[in-house]
């Protein structure tokens, strides 16, 4: 996979315009951009359509999680907005997971649109590690598969871990990835591009380091370089 295929931008920003000036001016080198909730719930789907308008591919980031009913529906809901990805928090169990699963594949026939990657969120990485973090990654990463989500978000430092147990094949989103340099935040559990390359995620999410950078385009250009030089 080509590095600017494996780079997604969290466009967690205010407003429409500000992700507009980013997408704008990242246009050229960045594929997929991240929706949260913080854009997601100023504007709703309307920001989807105009990304996508754009020619992005759009990972949905809304981590549902709640009684196996609701996600079904916020699913077959976000199914018809026609993206590349989307979260599921994989703490919702089981049947929660199956439901998800079930309703993507359904909808997305039902409708005759792709059907989105479906991610189940593991430990989130602004949580520190602790002595059991590497059993419940694992633990809900065998519960997405089982479920048949087609991959996690786990950190880097959970990443091998799971590649080296579930196999190539099931996706490893992986974010907290900081430059050497850059401020950690919140993040607890993060690491460098290099670092996420070589430890098998496939795909890396990027906010603030980017969408915070007083010239996002040299900062995301930044990232794609020291990705080229550590090939997975
Ligand atoms: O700004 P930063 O690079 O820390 O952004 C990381 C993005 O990834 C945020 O949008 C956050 O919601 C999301 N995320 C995360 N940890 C997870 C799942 C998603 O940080 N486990």
């Amino acid at each position: 996979m080509k590095e600017r295929s494996r780079l997604i931008v969290a466009l967690d920003v205010d407003t429409f315009d500000e992700a507009r000036r980013i997408i704008d001016e990242l246009g050229d080198i960045v594929d997929i951009f991240k929706v949260g909730s913080h854009l997601f719930v100023a504007h709703g789907p309307s920001v989807i359509r105009g990304l996508q308008a754009k020619g992005k591919k759009i990972f949905l980031d809304l981590k549902f999680h709640d009684i196996p009913n609701t996600v079904a529906g916020a699913v077959r809901s976000a199914v018809s907005l026609r993206l590349f990805m989307l979260t599921v928090h994989a703490q919702g169990g089981l049947e929660m997971l199956q439901a998800a699963s079930k309703a993507a594949k359904e909808q997305a026939v039902a409708l005759d649109v792709p059907r989105p990657l479906i991610i189940g969120v593991t430990v989130l990485t602004s949580q520190a590690r602790d002595a059991d973090t590497n059993d419940i990654v694992m633990q809900r990463a065998l519960l997405a598969k089982q479920a048949g989500l087609d991959g996690v978000v786990a950190s880097v430092e959970e990443a091998a871990l799971v590649r080296g147990r579930l196999g190539q094949g099931f996706i490893i989103v992986t974010p907290g990835i900081r430059p050497a340099g850059t401020d950690a935040g919140d993040q607890k559990r993060a690491a460098t591009p290099a670092a996420a390359m070589k430890s098998g995620s496939d795909f890396l999410v990027v906010g603030r380091p980017i969408v915070q950078d007083k010239d996002p385009r040299a900062a995301a250009l930044r990232i794609l370089k020291e990705l080229s030089s550590h090939p997975p």
